[in-house]
């Protein structure tokens, strides 16, 4: 490199060059203090929503979702803007009011679940044939001849607990329940009510069975419920109270003051070695139907159901059948499409054995690849 040695700078230049600099420094300082500031609020523990009870000069006693009682200060921001009644933030620890939330009297229940009435219907599921009985015995026959129950003088069970591995089927049966009793279906899963504000996860769960009586008859299907009542160790941080609160709110609401009637409650789960024993009691979700892996027969059915809308040519079913032993319904699906793919690959518009024998092992690596990655990583 060549340095300038027989001009001199430019003083002006030079000065210009300085000020630029700097501009541009006190930018980046700004830039840096900005996101120092964000990662800051990323540590920072979530808050907690609670409601104020009583101002007391300028302190206020607030009233947790646990229905305990603090006294608590104000942060200076928020002196002389909160009154009794009001749903503020507080800091985790020393509960210190942060902020003030709005008022709603309903939380936006519309945003965290989904509401349908679903139109999968038996057929569109293959085999599972005991599966599928077990589901109309308790939860379709209830809805559909309830005098049945009151004659025989039995109460049918409130729920289900579906469990098995994932793909193989859990959400199909209960969304193709909910279609043949014509029930309104309201869908939430565990994780994602429990990742909401602390405070909130019971109270939404409170507002669920609401929903579902005031739009009876309905369904509710919980899914991913071990990430609600997972076994726990210990519950140590306040982040695992609050899950626990909300699985609390759960059990409460399936024992219910208020009879469920026309609601029956549906949870799936692929962890049910984790899931809390206190869901499962008598008089909870005390019938647990294994969705497993699809056996002989219902392979069959589940290539049947996919191969009839596809055009192929010269298959032995028998074959693929026994090639997939093992494979979920879900991966049985994939096979039939990649083998669709592999066709039109070599420029055919008929799928024959190969590619679906292909399709197979492409299927099988796949997976093979996920669970190396999962015992990696996971
Ligand atoms: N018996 C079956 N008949 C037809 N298709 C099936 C069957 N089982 C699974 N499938 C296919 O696999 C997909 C996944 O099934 P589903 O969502 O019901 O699995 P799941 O058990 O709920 O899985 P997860 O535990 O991951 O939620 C379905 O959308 C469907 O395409
Ligand atoms: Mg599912």
């Amino acid at each position: 490199m060549s340095t300038e040695t027989n001009n001199e700078p430019n003083n002006l230049n030079f000065n210009i060059d300085l000020e630029t600099l700097e501009q541009e420094n006190e930018l980046l300082r700004r830039s840096l203090a900005h996101l120092k500031s964000e990662l800051e609020k990323y540590k920072n523990p979530p808050l907690l929503v609670a409601e104020v009870k009583k101002v007391v000069g300028d302190k206020a006693i607030l009233k947790l979702s646990n229905n305990h009682s603090f006294l608590v200060n104000v942060s200076s921001a928020m002196q002389g803007k909160i009154e009794p009644g009001d749903s503020v933030l507080s800091e985790q620890k020393s509960l210190t009011i942060l902020d003030k939330l709005e008022k709603v009297k309903h939380f936006e229940t519309h945003n965290f679940v989904v509401i349908e009435k679903p139109t999968i219907s038996w057929s569109n599921i293959g085999g599972m044939d005991k599966e599928k009985q077990e589901i109309k015995e308790v939860i379709e026959l209830p809805l559909k001849k309830p005098e049945l129950f009151k004659e025989v003088g039995i109460t049918p069970p409130k729920g289900i607990l579906l469990h098995g591995p994932p793909g193989c089927g859990k959400t199909m049966l209960a969304k193709a329940v909910a279609n043949s009793t014509n029930t309104t279906f309201i869908e939430v899963v565990g994780s994602e009510l429990v990742q909401k504000f602390i405070g909130e996860g019971a109270k939404l769960v409170k507002e669920l069975f609401e929903l579902a009586r005031e739009n009876s008859p309905a369904i509710i299907f919980i899914d991913e419920v071990d990430a609600l009542g997972a076994e726990r160790m210990d519950i140590g941080t306040s982040g695992e109270r609050e899950v626990q609160r909300t699985f609390m709110q759960l059990l409460a609401e399936i024992d219910g003051f208020k009879p469920l009637g026309d609601v029956k409650i549906i949870a799936a789960t692929n962890r049910l070695d984790i899931l809390d024993s206190a869901l499962l009691r008598p008089g909870r979700l005390d019938r647990l139907i294994e969705v497993g892996l699809p056996n002989e027969t219902t392979r069959k059915e589940i290539f049947n159901i996919y191969l009839k809308n596809m055009n192929t040519k010269n298959i032995n079913l028998s074959k693929l059948v026994q090639l997939t032993e093992g494979f979920s319904g879900a991966e049985i699906k994939a096979v039939c499409t990649e083998a669709g793919y592999f066709a039109i690959r070599n420029d055919r518009k008929e799928v024959r054995q190969r590619d679906f024998i292909e399709a197979i092992t492409k299927v099988k690596q796949n997976e093979d690849e996920d669970k190396s990655y999962i015992s990696m990583f996971g």
